[in-house]
């Protein structure tokens, strides 16, 4: 079974190829160097990068497969959520291959197959259900019960910003180019100081599993003001304790929902996955409950990639989870 996978939701171009369970090729056009003039990712640029990458991106990977688009049994996109004009560039491209081609189409959560991607470089098996998964990247931050593969219940989210976005706008207010979050987290590991715990802690309700950064992203912006010239220095303790503040949140509440529904299996997904000081500390705090811990483990799998549109695409295929479409896709219930 040959698998066409499409992800165009935010910035990157990416199409993955899959024959069964193995991955053929993927390729995945990056916009970082357009986006690094205005510092963000502005939705009618990126849609018309999506739109001069789309079919060189795909080119690509059907020559690497040598595989015809006519071989294709199932093609999948995602839909939602994301940036419409970003989307609507994959969207179109996939609905029109799988109309002419009348090959069926699956329509895809992000945020879904954000937290399937842990199941990319696993056995099924070894995720055991019921679980805890937390996706946090730039536009989600969300916690969710899964009693099985196809049952979640949302536990809580954010009601501002998602971590990411604090990360990303944090670099922005200490002057670092775009993409900043990886230097952030570069420059808080750097930090040799000790932690004065310089920013607040937003639990909300501890009870509870929503969250908020946007007070926190003030009080970062309140210290930079504060500092009007950052030295290095200052960059490294600023980072440390900004990623302290929001990883200590986090970590918090996931392990926390693990408890409170009685799970033992803990998952993390999304760009935030990526960063290595969230990994450790719910990794540890996971030992300590006799939780089993997950996420991907190849950072390119926490990004966004077209790999984990695959994977959600493989296990709907395999448990009958999608309804036979051709030419148009639709917005699944979330
Ligand atoms: O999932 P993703 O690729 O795109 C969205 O769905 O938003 O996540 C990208 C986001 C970046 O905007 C950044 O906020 C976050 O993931 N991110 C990180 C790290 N790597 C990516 N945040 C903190 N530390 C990292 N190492
Ligand atoms: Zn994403």
């Amino acid at each position: 079974m040959k698998i066409l996978a499409f992800e165009t939701s935010c910035d990157d171009t990416s199409i993955a190829l899959f024959e069964d369970e193995r991955l053929i090729a993927m390729s995945t056009a990056s916009q970082i160097k357009i986006h690094n003039k205005t510092g963000w990712v502005v939705p009618e640029v990126a849609s018309r990068e999506h739109a001069n990458a789309i079919f060189d991106v795909l080119q690509e990977v059907l020559d690497e497969g040598d595989v015809a688009l006519q071989d294709i049994d199932y093609i999948g996109v995602t839909t939602h959520p994301g940036l419409i004009p970003s989307l609507l560039t994959g969207i179109t491209v996939a609905s029109t291959i799988s109309h002419s081609l009348k090959i069926p189409i699956l329509s895809i959560n992000h945020i879904e197959a954000h937290i399937f991607s842990n199941f990319l470089e696993r056995k099924e098996s070894e995720i055991e259900f019921p679980l805890v998964c937390l996706t946090v990247s730039g536009g989600h931050n969300e916690i969710y019960h899964m009693s099985d593969m196809w049952t979640r219940e949302k536990l809580g989210g954010t009601q501002d910003d998602s971590a990411g976005e604090a990360f990303d706008k944090v670099a922005k207010m200490m002057g670092l180019e775009y993409p900043g979050w990886p230097v952030v987290s570069k420059l808080a590991d750097e930090y040799k100081g000790v932690s004065s715990k310089l920013f607040p802690r937003s639990y909300l309700n501890k009870s509870q599993f929503n969250f908020s950064f946007s007070g926190l992203k003030s009080a970062v912006k309140r210290e930079v003001d504060k500092r009007w010239k950052l030295f290095l220095q200052d960059k490294q303790e600023i980072s440390y304790e900004f990623q302290a503040a929001v990883n200590e949140v986090l970590c918090y509440k996931i392990i926390e929902a693990a408890k409170q529904k009685w799970v033992e299996t803990v998952l993390l997904a999304g760009g935030v996955s990526a960063n290595d000081d969230l990994r450790a500390r719910i990794s540890e705090a996971s030992k300590e409950n006799g939780f089993t811990f997950f996420c991907p483990t190849k950072k390119v799998y926490c990004m966004d990639n077209a790999a984990m549109i695959w994977i959600l695409m493989y296990y709907r295929v395999k448990y009958g989870q999608f309804e036979k479409r051709i030419g148009t896709v639709w917005i699944e219930k979330w």
